[in-house]
């Protein structure tokens, strides 16, 4: 199984100290050490994350051999299809990728002006955006630990940092609290909440209540520490400060600046329920730095095909067959509403979403069938782009990048971060996703573009709407080809497992075969081990 050869960690059945011990034999002091902090025992210096083994095929393993090269069907110009056929082909691999839509990237589909699509329900739009105003209208970014990077890297494709956090953009919760409906900024929302608990924090453990837990001198760390991160005063309550940041800041010859009203009671911040936003921050998938290809995230996909070579992926050809056969796979598209055609292949790697796989005619059996089951990518998600002829939310706003929080049907807001200084630009003024974005997708393109520019201006104001130029909506679910935003696998079920082994000469690759679901990472991971199973088996046979 390809699951056992991927880990750095002990084989299995192997305790994590009889590994270390069985290291230890022979070997010195330096090895076990090492060994203990690649395996999080021991400290070192720059504890890096470790990668799992990924053992490209090179085009030395069948000249040297004596092997032909394979050849392999992808089905799929997604993430996941277009880098297994990107791997295969480096190590002389002879590919054919056939992708149903019009255009490479799948999910990580970037809207610019004059790009059309239409839903499912046969509604069409096409973005009105000017050049260089883009939308991203599935993946918008990138984590600096993801293998996602080291693609951009490899390929050439130029990238920028994506803003994911900004002390200046806003959380609104209408929702919740005494005074619904009052924007506050992320700073002054943490200076408030920090401020708060540590006061209450403080003031528990001058009361004792932590001497079960503590000595002496860790109440003493602890007080200090919490008089920094909470702005206390002497006396140990907060009233404020600095942090909180400023209606009018400070600039020269004693003007101070002047103090944003507030803060409130510790039971208003309480009950405004901003700190629920906090987390995010430090999630291990989303905090900073985050990045972004430049020109939008679909751009890393014309450099793969443009890498495989595009008379090699064609677009346009929804595959309605995979098949095994008596020595290799029968594929058969349908391109351009043609006549069908078939493709014969050694092997096949498909990356279309697993529910849609279980509509093709296909002989693998009804057990993978119902495995393909499990995974069927059905959540919605939607996002629309505003495009705005001024750049007010950073003129009049201060708010460079970074998303806003709402407790209201946008979910999330999120302003560009590319093309400061330009005249125009884009905000996606809503992102969201389950019930939320159902109903958004139930609307017409118009009625979303309404309903969500009547919930930014309660943020934002009038600008919101006065400056509006034009906008593009998608509901993930409606979709062709793809329905749906992702789906979350069982990892931990035999379908699961089934399907890693894949079915006959064919295998399966998709951020929905991943432990990363709704990240390219995941679905280039899965490609890699989808392409180490197939090489694997040409290299025994
Ligand atoms: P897909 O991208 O879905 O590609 C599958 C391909 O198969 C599609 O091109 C489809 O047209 C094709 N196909 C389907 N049926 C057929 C057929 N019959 N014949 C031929 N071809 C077919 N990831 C990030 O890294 N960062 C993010 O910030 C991020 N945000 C996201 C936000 C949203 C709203 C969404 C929807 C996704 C987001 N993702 C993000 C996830 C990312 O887009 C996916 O993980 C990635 O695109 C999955 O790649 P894939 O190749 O597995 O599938
Ligand atoms: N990975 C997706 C995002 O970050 C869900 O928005």
């Amino acid at each position: 199984m390809v699951t056992d050869t991927v880990t750095d960690g002990p084989p299995s059945g192997v305790s994590r100290r009889g590994f270390l011990q069985a290291v230890g034999v022979g070997s010195s002091a330096g090895v076990m050490f090492a060994t203990m902090g690649a395996m999080g025992l021991a400290p070192t210096a720059a504890a890096q994350p470790t990668a799992a083994a990924w053992t490209p095929p090179r085009g030395s393993d069948f000249s040297l051999t004596g092997r032909s090269a394979k050849k392999v069907v992808v089905v799929g110009a997604g993430p996941a299809g277009l880098a297994s056929a990107y791997e295969l082909q480096k190590a002389g691999y002879r590919v054919t990728v056939l992708e149903a839509r019009h255009r490479p990237g799948g999910r990580t589909l970037t809207i610019r002006g004059g790009d059309s699509e239409t839903d499912l329900d046969g509604v069409t739009q096409t973005a009105r955006f000017d050049d260089g105003v883009y939308m991203n209208a599935g993946a918008g970014r990138i984590a600096q630990w993801m293998v996602t990077m080291d693609y951009l890297r490899e390929l050439g494709v130029p990238y920028e940092v994506f803003t994911n956090a900004n002390a200046d953009a806003y959380l609104y919760n209408e929702k919740s609290g005494a005074t619904p409906g009052n924007p506050v900024r992320y700073r002054t929302a943490k200076a408030d909440v920090f401020g708060y608990t540590s006061e209450l924090l403080s003031y528990a453990t001058d009361q004792g209540a932590l001497d079960q837990k503590l000595t002496a001198a860790d109440k003493e760390n602890l007080r200090s520490f919490l008089r920094s991160w909470g702005s206390l005063q002497a006396d140990g309550t907060y009233a404020g400060g600095d942090n909180r940041g400023f209606a009018t800041y400070p600039s020269a010859w004693n003007e101070h600046g002047t103090p944003l009203p507030g803060p409130g009671t510790v039971s208003e911040v309480l009950a405004s329920k901003v700190g629920q936003y906090f987390p995010f921050e430090i999630n291990w998938e989303q905090s900073m730095l985050m990045f972004q290809p430049k020109g939008g995230m679909d751009t890393t996909y014309q450099y793969f095909v443009r890498a495989i070579g595009k008379q090699n992926v064609h677009f346009g050809s929804p595959v309605t067959a995979v098949e095994n056969t008596s020595n290799g796979v029968r594929v058969t598209y349908t391109p351009g509403h043609g006549r069908p055609r078939q493709i014969e292949a050694d092997f096949a790697i498909v990356s279309a979403p697993a529910g849609l796989m279980r509509r093709w005619e296909t002989n693998w059996g009804p057990s993978v069938d119902a495995a393909l089951g499990e995974f069927s990518v059905g959540s919605p998600a939607g996002k629309i782009g505003l495009q705005y002829r001024s750049r007010w939310w950073e003129d009049d706003h201060r708010i460079y990048g970074g998303i806003t929080e709402t407790d209201m049907d946008l979910a999330h807001v999120w302003y560009p971060s590319y093309g400061y200084g330009d005249r125009k630009g884009l905000v996606v003024g809503y992102y969201n996703t389950g019930a939320n974005a159902r109903a958004y997708a139930d609307m017409t393109p118009r009625q979303r573009e309404r309903r969500a520019v009547e919930q930014g201006v309660k943020i934002h104001g009038e600008k919101y709407r006065t400056e509006l130029e034009s906008s593009f909506s998608i509901a993930w679910h409606k979709v062709p080809y793809i329905e749906g935003a992702w789906a979350y696998p069982d990892t931990s079920s035999s379908g699961f497992k089934l399907l890693q082994q894949g079915a006959g000469r064919v295998y399966f690759a998709g951020d929905w075969m991943s432990e990363i679901s709704a990240w390219q990472h995941g679905a280039f991971w899965s490609a890699r081990y989808a392409v180490q199973a197939l090489h694997a088996r040409v290299m025994a046979s």
